[in-house]
Parts: structure tokens; sequence; C-alpha cells
């Protein structure tokens, strides 16, 4: 089966063009570079011994996405090409709108056009807002509390009536819960441009002392230790939930909907103390205020994903730290080469 994937060469598209090619199945990536960088095109190569057909081209840009579809018999598709940071969204809501929204349109057009029937959609657990209950199942109500949110639930819709409008159509949405970690061999992971918002990508870069410490955005939730408390999910483990969705795909029509975490919530701290443990070095951290928008806790019921899809997360918090860190160190050895 040949795939396309859009944002192949970002931190989770990379990692799941891994997992396809290790599979067996033919990869044909889409990217624009815009938060990614050619070099990992090699890296995929380096890792799975196969070489990923590859366009730099805009998933908005219809012609060009055409073209693709004409030159390769593109079975399915998984969508990552987006705009994710929170608070970018919410200074620059166009800028989300436009393109988030238009590139899923501009795919699903040229599918449609193209006779391909089958995606799967990188959507997130933004899309549950703030939860009443714990751990989140699939049909919880929904809301967002940011553009970026807004953009994967307004997607989602769309999906929606799209599955409803067109009977021959199989879409499977994966709501991701928080992937950190990197693929065993550090030579891909998640690389992001500037200042980090993200905990682990932050942690990471204290422990390697280009940052100087990392500010805990409060300790006065109603958690264990009172700070934040999510379920992060291994990239690696994500990537794999990919192909299981791959293959839930192409045996059903309608849409369906999966949590992709663990289970477990870990709390802010629980990930600091954890990563100072397995990598034996320190994170020096300071407790500051809640930031805006942030929610508690937050973790998944992962059971319909075992259901349905035989998927369950096999890496545990410590593999996670080990692995985030050991891309960096990998990266700062190339970079002193
Ligand atoms: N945190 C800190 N200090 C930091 C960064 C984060 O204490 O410097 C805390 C946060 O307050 C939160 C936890 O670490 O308690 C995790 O924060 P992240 O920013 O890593 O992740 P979020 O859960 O806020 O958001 C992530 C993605 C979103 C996605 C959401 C889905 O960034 O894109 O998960 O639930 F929508």
């Amino acid at each position: 089966m040949k795939i396309l994937v859009t944002g192949g060469l970002g931190f989770i598209g990379s990692h799941t063009c891994v997992e396809l090619l290790n599979a067996n199945y033919e990869v044909v990536i889409i990217d624009n570079l815009s938060n990614s960088s050619i070099d990992v095109l090699d890296k995929i190569e380096e890792i799975t011994s196969k070489k990923p057909k590859f366009y730099e081209i805009d998933v908005c840009d219809k012609e060009k996405v055409s073209v693709v579809f004409k030159e390769n018999k593109i079975d399915a598709v998984i969508h990552f090409a987006g705009y994710k940071a929170v608070g970018e969204s919410v200074s620059e809501p166009l800028k989300y709108y436009r393109n988030n929204l238009d590139s899923t349109l501009t795919l699903l057009e040229v599918m449609k056009e193209e006779n391909c029937h089958n995606f799967v959609f990188s959507s997130s657990a933004t899309v549950y807002g703030s939860p009443k209950e714990l751990p989140i199942k699939e049909d919880f109500p929904l809301s967002t509390t940011n553009p970026y949110g807004t953009t994967k639930l307004m997607i989602e819709r769309i999906l929606a009536d799209v599955s409803k409008a067109d009977k021959d159509l199989s879409i499977i949405v994966l709501r991701y819960f928080n992937p950190i970690g990197a693929h065993k061999s550090g030579l891909i992971g998640e690389k992001p441009n500037g200042i980090p918002n993200n905990l682990m990508p932050y942690i990471v870069r204290v422990a390697n002392k280009e940052l100087p410490i990392l500010s805990v955005f409060g300790n006065d939730y109603d958690t264990p230790d009172g700070t934040g408390v999510r379920d992060y999910i291994h990239v690696v483990d994500l990537a794999k939930g990919h192909i299981k969705a791959l293959e839930k795909c192409v045996n059903f029509k309608g849409i369906e909907y999966y949590n992709l975490g663990t289970g477990t919530g870990y709390s802010v701290l629980d990930l600091v103390n954890t990563f100072e443990k397995v990598n034996n070095v320190e994170v020096p951290y300071k407790i500051v205020d809640r930031r805006p928008g942030d929610i508690a806790a937050c973790y998944a019921d992962p059971t319909k994903a075992y259901k349905e899809l035989g998927f369950k997360a096999e890496y545990g918090i410590e593999d996670m730290c080990r692995d985030s860190y050991n891309f960096i160190l990998k990266n700062k050895e190339s970079h002193n080469n």
C-alpha cells in the first residue's frame, strides 16, 4: 500500500514514516519544511534503509497536491501537516484557521477527485477542553480554549460531514495526548524552533544548560503534588498507533475517533524527577504562576483504541525521558563534529 504522509518530516510525522517503512508500506511525503528540516529525510533512510519519495510542497497548493496523486497511486493519507503552537494561535488566529483548514480541505478535495478513500487525521486531546471527569473517553463533550484547538475541532466536524456525504470514505481521527521521547537511534526527535513552549523540550534544554531554569507553572492544582498532570506517550508508540489506524481504515467505512494515550497521568514534578534520575543530570526549577489556559489534569481512557485497534502503548515514562535526552545529546555531538 502507498501512503501519503503530509508533514512527514515533523516530529510525529517522521516517526510514523519510520514505522510505516518498517511495516513495508510505501511512503510518499509532502512537507513544506516550515517547521522541519530536510536532513530528517536522510535520517529516516538511515534508520530504515529505505528512501521515501519526497515533495517539498505546501498542502494548501491544490495543483501541486494533485500532481502528487497523479504521479503516485495513493491508497491512504495520513495528515499531520499543520501549525500547532497554542500561544501563536491566540495572537495569529487567521494564520491558523487559513492554514490548518485550507490544507485539510485541499487534501479532501483532491482525494475525492482521485478516488482515494482512506484518511487518518492527526487530532489532539485539546478537543476535550477542560474535561469534567477523568479518564477522558472519546464520547466526552468537546470544546476548545484556543484557535489551534478550534482548528482541530473544526476539522473533526468537517470530517464528520464529509463522511456522511460520501459512504465510500474511511476516516480515523486520532486524538493524541502528550507525545514526548524520540527514536532509540537518536537520529530523529523533537526540535522546536526558538524557546520551547512544551514541557519536555524545555526540560532537555535546561538539562543541557542551554536554558538556565525550568519554570513550573503552578503548584496549587488539585493534583497529588499540586503541579499539572498529563498523559505523556512515547512518540514511537504514537507512531505505531497510526499503523493500527491504517489497518482499521481499510476494513471499515465511516468515521471513528480514538484516544492515543497511555491512560496514566504524571505531574510536572514526576517528569522532572524521573528525567533527573534516569539521565543522571540536574534540572533546576522554580515554581511560578499558573499558565493561563492550562488545565489541572488530562489523561486518556485508552480502552477503545485497545479493543478496536489493538493498540497499547508499550514504553514507560523512564524510556520517554531517556530517549528525549539521548536525541539532544546525539545532536549536540553532530553539531560539534
Ligand atoms: N509546563 C510547565 N513549564 C513549562 C511548560 C509546561 O510547568 O515550561 C507544564 C504545563 O503547565 C502542563 C504540563 O507542563 O501542566 C504540560 O505542558 P505542555 O505545554 O507540554 O503540554 P499541554 O498539555 O499544555 O499541551 C499539549 C500540546 C497541545 C495539545 C495538548 C493536548 O502542546 O498542542 O497537549 O492535550 F493541544
